[in-house]
């Protein structure tokens, strides 16, 4: 498979700039202790915007490999948006990745597909590789609709792309039941829905799209599941919340090829 599975971890609203730098250097010599090759598993770290900075400061001075991004970006280029970050800025910031569209920037702050879409975009057009998240509540599980769900969003996320882009995005599918509650899916059932996502892409925008965007499922993983989970065929890494705050649990993921 020519595709290099990502672990990716999401700190959410968690870790001051000092905080940050600590995380990333314990991250750094925990993978380094157990001889990680990031070739084979690409490491990324997503902290909060104010703490990007340090992160770049100590991954440019100690030459570390674990990549970094931001946990959103706007959608336009510059100006009257309060609180908004731009993709520029976060080039400045040497930031690889950036997620968009995480199912907490739906609930809190009303980012529809359109907008999880443009943003997107906008960051790929700059070099920036958007890990743009999809996924169903509870209600829409129950209720056995949660393909169509997450087929709905990917295909309103996607509108107007060309293939080229799309096959250079990552995807997370990532069940808001799962996120944060200790209920991670099945392997089968992630393995489902990130299946369904490849085979959608691939009829819409072709073989050769399908067969490099990379799809991560999140929610709950952690380093009892992960192995499981990565073993599943359509499933190209996770994108991992509160076991990524641990830096011997997030190594230890990026292991699971020992495990
Ligand atoms: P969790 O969060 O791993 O804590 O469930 C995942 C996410 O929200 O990205």
């Amino acid at each position: 498979m020519a595709r290099t599975p990502l672990l990716a971890g999401n700190w959410k609203m968690n870790m001051d700039h000092l905080e940050a730098t600590h995380l990333v250097q314990k991250l750094a010599w925990t993978l380094g202790d157990a001889q990680h090759d990031f070739n084979r598993v690409e490491v990324a770290v997503f902290p909060p915007f104010t703490d990007i900075r340090s992160v770049q400061t100590l991954v440019d001075s100690d030459e570390l490999k674990i990549a970094y991004g931001a946990q959103d970006v706007s959608a336009q280029d510059n100006g009257a948006f309060t609180g908004d970050i731009s993709v520029s800025m976060l080039t400045k910031l040497g930031c690889s990745y950036v997620i968009v569209g995480h199912s907490e920037r739906r609930q809190y702050h009303g980012e529809t597909d359109t907008e999880v879409g443009a943003k997107a975009a906008k960051a790929l057009a700059a070099g920036i590789v958007p890990v743009i998240c999809c996924g169903e509540a509870l209600e829409v599980r129950e209720a056995g609709k949660h393909v169509e769900h997450v087929l709905g969003q990917i295909d309103a996320m996607f509108s107007g792309w060309e293939a080229d882009a799309v096959g250079r995005v990552v995807v997370a599918y990532e069940p808001i039941w799962a996120i944060g509650t200790g209920k991670v899916a099945t392997p089968a059932d992630a393995q489902e829905v990130c299946g369904a996502i490849r085979a959608r892409i691939s009829e819409r925008f072709g073989a050769g799209a399908a067969e490099s965007i990379r799809v991560l499922y999140g929610g709950s993983a952690k380093p009892g599941n992960i192995k499981e989970l990565m073993a599943q065929r359509d499933i190209d890494g996770a994108l991992v919340g509160g076991a990524s705050l641990k830096p011997e649990d997030f190594a230890a993921m990026a292991e699971y090829q020992k495990m």
